[in-house]
Order: C-alpha cells, then sequence, then structure tokens
C-alpha cells in the first residue's frame, strides 16, 4: 500500500509530542521532580460555572422524549450562531450574516483543514514563527517540497517575525494566494496593530489574495482599540477568512467548540474564470465530513455569552493575564529580554547568548523543572527564543519565574 508521501517531508514529531516525550523521559528518571508545564498553552481553571450549569442541562434535556435531539444543524445551533453574530461582531460595529458562521470542534482542525478548498498551487505565505498547523497541513496536502536544513519547506514564502518588526510582520513585497495570520500571536504572543491589518488587507486586495486570520486569543487583547477581529477593517470581507475559538478564552480545550467565519463576498476562481464562492465550498466540506458540536457543549458555548458567563470567564482571563503581567515584569527584572505578551497569553523571551532553544528548553527542564516551548519548534527565526504559557495557576507561575531566574541568573 503506497503512502502519502508527502508526510515524509515533515520534520521530526509535531512540537507538543516531541515535548511531551522529553518531559516524559524526563520525569521517568526523575519521579521526585515536581515539575512546572508552561509549555502547551492549555487551560487550568475550572469550567465556569455558567458553562457547567448549561452543559448539565442541555444533557438533561437530552435524556427526555421532548428534549432528545439527534443530528444537529452541519453550522451550528441557531442559538449559538446568533449569540455569536451579537457579542462578537455587532457590538464590534461588524455585520455577519448567520449562514457565514460555521461552529467546529476547534480552530487548530479549521486552520489546518481550510487548505482543501483551495488550488494544489497555491503560493503560499507563513509568518516565521507560526502555529506550526498551517504548515504542517499544506506540506501533508503537497504544496511544498522538502525541508531544508533549517526547517524551511521548498515553495513556502516565509515572512519572519522578529525584533525589528515587532514580531508582527507586514505584507511582502511579493505576491501569494494565501496567507496565515495569527494575532494576538502565537507563538510570540505579540498583536496586531489596526495599521498592520489594514495593510493586510490592502495587499490581499491588490493581489486576489485570501487571508486567514486566526483570531483564538482574542479575548485576551486588552486594549480595546486593538482590532479583535479582521472585519474591523474595511474590505476584510472580500479577502479574509477569520477562525475564533472557545477553547482559551473559555476554558474549552477539552470541551471543544470554536467557529471560522467565511463571508460571501470573499470569491475565488476555476482555472476558466467562473467566480466561485469560498463560503458554499466551505460549506459543503464541513457537510461532508464534519457532524456538528454536541448539542450540550453547543449550549455550553452559548452561555460564555451570558452576563454571567461573560463575567466568569472575563475574570478567568484577567486571571492569566495577570500571570502574563508577572511573568514579563518579574523575567525582566531577573535580566531576561522579555517580549510581549501585553495581549496574549504567551511570553516571548530570548535565549541566554549563544544558547540554542532546545539548549534552553533541557536545561530548564533539567535545571529547574520548568516546561517551556522552544522558540524553533515554530520556525527557523524563532530559533534564540522561547514561548512561555501564563496558563497555569499563580502559584506554580511565581514558583517558576523564581527558578528561571536562578536558572538563568547562574
Ligand atoms: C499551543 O500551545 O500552541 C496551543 O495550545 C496549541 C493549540 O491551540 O492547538
Amino acid at each position: 500500500m503506497r503512502i502519502n508521501e508527502n508526510y515524509q517531508k515533515l520534520q521530526a514529531g509535531y512540537l507538543f509530542p516531541e515535548i511531551g516525550r522529553r518531559v516524559r523521559a524526563f520525569s521517568a528518571e526523575n519521579p521526585a521532580a515536581n515539575l512546572i508545564r508552561l509549555g502547551i498553552g492549555d487551560v487550568t481553571l475550572p469550567l465556569a460555572p455558567a458553562i457547567v450549569d448549561a452543559i448539565k442541562a442541555a444533557t438533561d434535556e437530552l435524556g427526555t422524549d421532548a428534549g432528545h435531539r439527534g443530528y444537529g444543524p452541519e453550522q451550528g445551533y441557531d442559538f449559538l450562531v446568533d449569540a455569536i453574530r451579537e457579542h462578537d461582531y455587532k457590538a464590534r460595529g461588524v455585520d455577519i450574516d448567520s449562514d457565514e458562521i460555521f461552529v467546529s470542534d476547534g480552530s487548530k482542525q479549521d486552520s489546518g483543514n481550510i487548505q482543501e478548498i483551495f488550488s494544489s498551487e497555491l503560493r503560499i505565505a507563513v509568518t516565521d514563527p507560526v502555529y506550526p498547523v498551517y504548515v504542517d497541513t499544506n506540506v501533508m496536502a503537497g504544496r511544498t517540497g522538502g525541508a531544508d536544513d533549517l526547517g524551511r519547506y521548498d515553495g513556502f514564502i516565509y515572512l519572519p517575525a522578529t525584533e525589528a518588526n515587532g514580531f508582527m510582520p507586514g505584507p511582502p513585497e511579493t505576491a501569494a494566494d494565501l496567507v496565515y495570520l495569527c494575532s494576538p500571536n502565537n507563538p510570540t504572543g505579540a498583536v496586531a496593530s489596526r495599521e498592520n491589518l489594514a495593510s493586510w488587507v490592502a495587499w490581499a486586495r491588490e493581489h486576489s489574495a485570501v487571508i486567514v486570520f486566526d483570531a483564538a486569543y482574542d479575548a485576551f487583547i486588552r486594549d480595546p482599540v486593538l482590532p479583535r477581529s479582521i472585519y474591523e477593517i474595511d474590505g476584510a470581507r472580500e479577502c479574509a477568512i477569520e477562525m475564533r475559538s472557545f477553547s482559551k478564552r473559555a476554558g474549552f480545550t477539552g470541551v471543544r467548540c470554536a467557529y471560522t467565519v467565511v463571508p460571501k463576498a470573499l470569491i475565488g476562481t476555476t482555472p476558466s474564470g467562473e467566480e466561485i464562492a469560498l463560503r458554499d465550498l466551505w460549506s459543503r466540506r464541513h457537510a461532508t465530513k464534519f457532524n456538528s458540536v454536541p448539542y450540550p457543549i453547543q449550549r455550553g458555548a452559548e452561555a460564555v455569552f451570558s452576563p454571567e458567563g461573560k463575567r466568569q470567564t472575563s475574570v478567568q482571563v484577567d486571571y492569566y493575564m495577570a500571570n502574563a503581567a508577572n511573568l514579563r515584569a518579574e523575567l525582566a527584572a531577573a535580566g531576561i529580554t522579555v517580549f510581549a505578551g501585553e495581549h496574549a497569553p504567551y511570553i516571548w523571551i530570548r535565549t541566554p547568548e549563544g544558547e540554542t532553544s532546545w539548549d534552553f528548553f533541557d536545561r530548564l527542564l533539567h535545571e529547574a523543572h520548568v516546561v517551556c516551548t522552544p522558540g524553533s519548534g515554530f520556525g527557523a527565526s524563532g530559533e534564540g527564543y522561547a514561548r512561555i504559557s501564563a496558563f497555569n495557576s499563580r502559584k506554580n507561575v511565581d514558583e517558576a519565574i523564581q527558578r528561571i531566574g536562578r536558572a538563568v541568573g547562574g
């Protein structure tokens, strides 16, 4: 049986399982070590009571004759779609139609799957460092050649996110067909300004390109003036697809609920020049490969928008962001060069002079018993940096700060 040989082009394992492997090996040798995990960005606070109550009530409903439901509508129940339109868009002056919203079980899946509706010959641009899902899924689909020594795939346009551009590159001089942007950014924790997004929208319109805008961390933006949605920028409806998630904003990483917006104004073409709405292609894909998020989970997601849900989840976001503020301030005080993390649950730090990202990861694990994420795992330009997640208890974050300070300070 022949395999999909494109998988052979992929770099080693997916980043987080590789981190997990190193951490397990360390723990097996050091069972008494009290590890603090600031690696993968996974929530640690319990689900908010308003969400738990909604999930429980909906589950009870399913256990009754009157309340039983089978397959749900493919794009999501109206109660959730309407709540998304109202609270995530209308409240910020953006009009999105119900049939442009596709409820799903995660932005990881959606950002990985979206490439399926495009030609196999696209020129794709990604920032570097980048959330690996955007890259790996296109490699799997055969849109690239092999990787070079730095892990850069032949065929991609890489846009370095550097200290010089505040880790938020603007559009390239060259054309591309599809670009993946993430703001607030995973991994660097940087956030796109209105001007930055406006320059991307202008570029995409000029080149008939599509922007895949991953806004999974929008709830962590503190400054109300910063855009939370790309549709706050004029003209974005004609060039951008947006993804948002309940994972980080409401603790749904294990519960699973997200959504993708594909505006009807977004048009692609066939080789003969026929115009096709991308929304219709995504709808076709969604209906073929997905059978909707479970009813109780959609009720739980709806509860995120209730007054209690909003209050309770914003307390949780504030909690993580207080961790981020502590990490920023205290690591800087310990002499570490710290970036971003003001509008994101991730801090991006420079590794000590001469130490690679993975060397730093290993040293932190072995000397400080703290797990971080090596910047180079997100791309060549992440070499020399590491990502520290703010998702953990205050106590663990404070303890980790002390330990990192000691390991780096010597
Ligand atoms: C991360 O740590 O980068 C995220 O948790 C990964 C994800 O959201 O899939």
